[in-house]
């Protein structure tokens, strides 16, 4: 397409309201092409992304590594589906399972069928290991959290939005309030076969649950023979300062779910990641996905782990983090109410006298920064890792100036 084709955002915005449902309310921006850490709109206006595709463009738009590693993985061999073995896979699952210190990978797809796949391996593991009579299996999961969209999932969120209109829904959870380790631990029984939890809530608005927490599930699910099973879709893999955000207690949950960066930002990669002793329990013919392992995917996932395995990306995100905060925090009491950090993903709440979230998301697109509001009054920031300090610098003086429009 030569620049002359490409059709103005008014007109893309209208084809789209004509012609995609209306499940999201997107920002009027058409944006066309990407490059680390910026995007170009139709009408060639440059924006910083600080919302990363909620963490799955954690290596910017189009990582040289990633796109070279789809690329070649192009010009040989797409999908073979898991009734055939496929050249790529057993090496991403072996560097996953390295890089998350377990032993075995189950790959899938999107985020909801990594959070789906975990409820199957943590019921069929409670029923056939722990011997919780069949039918039975409660998992144990937190008030405010967000684990994706079909109608299992959003049948023990609490959030109105997400669930009302779609019952009925599953049975067999629990809610608990996040950070209250107390009543968690009081909530488990025999029954117990897991608790499911996102060791930082970044639907809810990138919050972080008391100093403890996170140790203390694990200690009460050690006590009591429950999987803990952290949901790090969208906190893993680099975003906190570490691999994973349960690093910051020095935890390690039974199963990690991630998805979200594991796919590059090119494609959608999910996998749950456990050791034998619990993935081992799902047999052939008992789950699985037409897409999910496929030999694009593992290739583009391998380049990915191969980018942590180094820890530079980590060490990034912790420096780049403390150095958002320090620019953050003289905004609290001038148009911010509240910042929470961690690593290089903040949670900002705004104050209501400057307008809604989602205002200030709109006078920052006007200035050239997209961020996403979330809960009313609050802007999420999840830069890609690779930005730069001195475009965080003009990233949030954009945010100290939208405030003030
Ligand atoms: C913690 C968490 N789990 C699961 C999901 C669902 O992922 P997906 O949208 O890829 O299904 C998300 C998406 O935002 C998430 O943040």
């Amino acid at each position: 397409m030569t620049d002359l084709d490409l059709p103005t955002s008014d007109a893309v915005i209208s084809a789209e309201e004509a012609h995609v449902a209306h499940n999201y309310h997107p920002l009027p921006v058409v944006v066309a092409e990407g490059e680390g850490s910026w995007v170009t709109d139709v009408e060639g206006k440059r924006y910083l992304d600080l919302l990363s595709a909620y963490s799955a463009l954690n290596f910017g738009h189009r990582h040289p590594a990633l796109v070279a590693a789809a690329t070649e993985q192009l010009g040989r061999l797409t999908l073979t589906s898991r009734a055939f073995h496929n050249d790529r896979l057993g090496a991403f699952a072996a560097a996953l399972a390295e890089l998350s210190g377990k032993d075995m990978v189950l790959p899938m797809n999107t985020g909801a069928e990594a959070v789906e796949t975990g409820i199957k391996v943590a019921r069929a593991w409670a029923y056939r290991v722990k011997g919780v009579p069949e039918g039975r299996a409660k998992i144990l999961v937190a008030s405010g959290n967000f684990h994706g969209r079909t109608t299992t999932i959003v049948g023990f969120s609490d959030d109105p939005q997400a669930r009302d209109g779609f019952g009925p829904f599953a049975p067999g959870f629990e809610i608990m309030p996040y950070g209250d380790a107390a009543a968690l631990t009081a909530a488990i029984d025999d029954d117990t076969a897991a608790v499911l939890i996102e060791p930082i809530q970044g639907e809810a608005g990138v919050v972080i649950p008391p100093d403890g927490y996170l140790r203390a599930v694990r200690e009460a699910c050690t006590a009591a023979n429950v999987l803990f099973v952290a949901d790090e879709i969208q906190s893993g893999l680099g975003r906190v300062g570490t691999t994973f955000a349960c690093e910051r207690e020095g935890v390690v949950p039974d199963l990690y779910l991630l998805g979200k960066a594991l796919g590059g930002g090119i494609l959608p990669v999910s996998a749950v990641v456990g050791d034998r002793d619990v993935l081992g329990v799902i047999h052939p013919g008992e789950h699985g996905s037409t897409f999910g392992g496929n030999p694009l995917a593992a290739a583009v996932g391998l380049a990915v782990v191969e980018m942590l395995a180094t820890g530079d990306l980590q060490r990034r995100a912790l420096a780049l983090g403390d150095h958002l905060r320090a620019r953050l925090e003289p905004l609290i009491g001038a148009g911010v109410t509240g910042i929470r950090v961690a690593g290089l993903w903040a949670g900002v709440d705004i104050d209501p006298a400057k307008g809604a979230g989602r205002e200030v998301a709109e006078r920052l697109l006007a200035r050239g920064v997209l961020v996403k509001d979330t809960h009313g009054q609050t802007i999420r920031m999840a830069p890609p890792l690779i930005i730069r300090a001195t475009e965080i610098d003009w990233a949030v003086e954009q945010l100290r100036l939208a405030l003030a429009d």
